[in-house]
């Protein structure tokens, strides 16, 4: 991805993979938490009605009264939902509302750019926007797509060789055809990475050719830590600073710097 210019404001890269479980959310938290590190200002966007990302940031989704889903449908500001949380990041929340959603928005014209439009105003006082997307191909994920330069897709390495991934690529390059000529695949990011297992590594080390895209390093190894983070509001990079899974979601956050 080329440098952007300044003036645009943050790089706004989507985390989406229709499968589910494989890590998506984790990877927002943490990839949010070491990219403020780093000093970056960072804002990330649930899109996806469990709000699993609001609640792992600590934030009760059943206590948020006005979420992304009143954002997109234009009933109030983006900036009048942000919530600053304890990781150094800022979360636009989601909340069970947006399960109805995409209903509303299917009756209404250039429903694929609503995001996009409502992320305009605060794109100058971040540096990067991450949405954490649900595990659908659906209009929100296409909302994602559309606003973003960048997509990373998380996969676990056993996934790798499954047929779900040319059907995400094939969306994306409607997306690129019809709604967004900028997306680019940032890269795989190979998530519940067991070392151990010979498989894991033998595909990992086949996936960068078999579909011809980057593949993101270091893998993010599976870890019991990252289910004890959610628990207590914070993500994994704070919870356990020194873990292995943490080291290596700073290492992925600090090779993605040239692109933001
Ligand atoms: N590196 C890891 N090691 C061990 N467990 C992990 C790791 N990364 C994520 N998990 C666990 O895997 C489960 C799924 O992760 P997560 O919720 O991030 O996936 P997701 O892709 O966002 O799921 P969904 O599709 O439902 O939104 C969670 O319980 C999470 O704690
Ligand atoms: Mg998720």
């Amino acid at each position: 991805m080329p440098p952007r210019k300044r003036a645009a404001g943050a790089t706004i890269l989507a985390v989406a993979n229709q499968k589910g479980g494989v890590a998506k959310t984790t990877s927002v938290a943490s990839l949010g938490a070491a990219f403020a590190e780093l000093g970056k200002r960072v804002l990330l966007v649930d899109l996806d009605a469990q709000a699993c990302l609001t609640f792992s940031l600590g934030v009760d989704p059943d206590e948020v009264e006005e979420s992304i889903h009143h954002v997109l449908l234009g009933q109030v500001e983006i900036k009048d939902v942000v919530v600053e949380c304890e990781d150094g990041v800022h979360l636009v929340p989601s909340s069970i509302d947006l399960a109805g959603t995409e209903a509303v928005l299917l009756g209404r014209p250039a429903r694929e750019y609503v995001l996009q439009t409502a992320l305009e105003p605060v794109r100058k006082e971040y540096d990067v926007i991450l949405v954490d997307c649900s595990p659908s191909l659906g209009v929100l994920t296409l909302n994602a797509l559309t606003a973003a330069s960048g997509l990373i897709i998380p996969m676990p390495c056993e996934m790798l060789s499954h047929r779900g991934v040319g059907q995400l690529l094939d969306t994306v390059a409607d997306v690129k055809r019809f709604l967004n000529k900028k997306l680019k695949v940032v890269g795989i990011l190979p998530t519940l990475f067991d070392g151990r297992s010979n498989h894991a590594q033998e595909v990992l080390s086949d996936v960068g050719e078999r579909y011809q895209l980057p593949v993101l390093s270091p893998p993010i190894p599976r870890t019991v830590r990252f289910a004890e983070a959610p628990a207590v509001g914070r993500s994994i990079l704070a919870t356990s600073r020194t873990s292995k899974g943490a080291r290596a979601y700073r290492e992925v956050a600090k090779s993605l710097l040239p692109q933001l």
